[in-house]
């Protein structure tokens, strides 16, 4: 398939994705009145879709021949994804979400709470169609997020966070959830135990990748975040150029950094670059940034060469530009 031919095959998947999560925010709305209406307007706000897509390509790449029958699974990704952006977006204090108010901001935090749920019910209801070893799988990785975020506030400023909390944190908030979504997809697929591993460590190493990705952009800012550069450091989170920052610099420089990120403030940027730069530190993200979609890439290898492994190939890609 031609570069130009993966390109069109996605956007055609990503407008499936849409074209559905408009018909159920409409139908449903219809029901249950202004609470699917503010929860839908997240949903409909825009976003990569990459959750739904690779759990489709996931169940095709798996041998599954009937794309109908993985949708509400992959449906059910992004309206639990939405749901924990609702909550995230409270916890973090955020204004804007996919370069939009956020919903609190809209709505206040009560109403907004409750739109989450909502969303996260929707998710439940459209993944809760499946054999019971795929609901177990997904509601699995649902509690290891709500896990993750637990010991994401608890690591808030911690300066003594290690690599090793950063990943689990990454595992469990971001990757769990693209590993769970594909192994699910080769569930439903039927596929023998050892593809659906596979699938699973390729979300895994994706979904790292990702996050990293996600983490570097928050520090060299990008529109394409829909919010404001820096944001993580204003929250206090420790991302993994902090951690490693705090590693490798010493002396009057470590103590100048700490200082930087207790007390945050625009006018700081700079002085924050220069010390992750002196440290390597945004560099040690890219080459793990490389590493991990290396792997991803080593799982696929174990499946033959077909359009939807270069679609996959494509997503890789994609995460891989998003840091470029
Ligand atoms: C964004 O991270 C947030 C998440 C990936 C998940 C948030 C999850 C919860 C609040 C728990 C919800 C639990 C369930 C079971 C649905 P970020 O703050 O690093 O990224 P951002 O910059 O996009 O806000
Ligand atoms: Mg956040």
């Amino acid at each position: 398939m031609e570069d130009n031919q993966v390109l069109d095959r996605f956007e055609e998947m990503r407008e499936l994705v849409n074209a559905n999560l408009e018909s159920i925010i409409e139908e449903q709305s219809s029901v249950f009145g202004e609470v699917a209406m503010v929860s839908g307007q997240i949903v409909l706000a825009g976003g990569k879709r990459i959750r739904p897509i690779l759990a489709m390509l996931a169940y095709q790449l798996a041998g599954g021949d009937d794309l109908e029958e993985i949708i509400p699974l992959a449906l059910s990704s992004e309206f639990i994804h939405s749901a924990s952006l609702i909550h995230d977006d409270i916890n973090d204090d955020s204004a804007t979400r996919r370069g939009q108010e956020a919903i609190h901001v809209k709505v206040g935090q009560a109403k907004a709470i409750i739109a989450g749920d909502w969303l996260f019910s929707q998710g439940f209801g459209l993944g809760a169609r499946y054999d019971e070893e795929v609901v177990e799988v997904v509601a699995h990785y649902c509690s290891i997020l709500a896990s993750a975020e637990f010991s994401q506030i608890d690591h808030v400023l911690d300066l003594s966070t290690s690599p090793e909390d950063y990943l689990e944190i990454v595992r469990g908030k971001t990757a769990g959830p693209f590993a769970a979504g594909c192994k699910g997809a080769a569930l439903v697929a039927n596929a023998s135990a050892e593809k659906c591993e596979y699938l699973f460590e390729f979300g895994m190493e994706l979904g790292i990748a990702f996050q990293l990705v996600d983490d570097l952009l928050d520090i060299r800012g990008d529109e394409r975040m829909g919010k404001p550069r820096g944001s993580d450091i204003y929250e206090g989170k420790m991302t993994l150029p902090i951690i490693h920052a705090l590693t490798i610099l010493h002396g009057p420089q470590r103590v100048r950094f700490s200082e930087i990120i207790r007390n945050f403030e625009d006018s700081l940027f700079d002085e924050l670059i220069s010390l992750l730069n002196f440290g390597g530190s945004l560099n040690y993200s890219e080459i793990l940034i490389r590493n991990h979609l290396e792997r991803a890439i080593s799982y696929l290898d174990h499946f033959e060469d077909c359009e939807t492994k270069q679609l996959l190939k494509h997503v890789v890609n994609m995460v891989e530009k998003r840091h470029s």
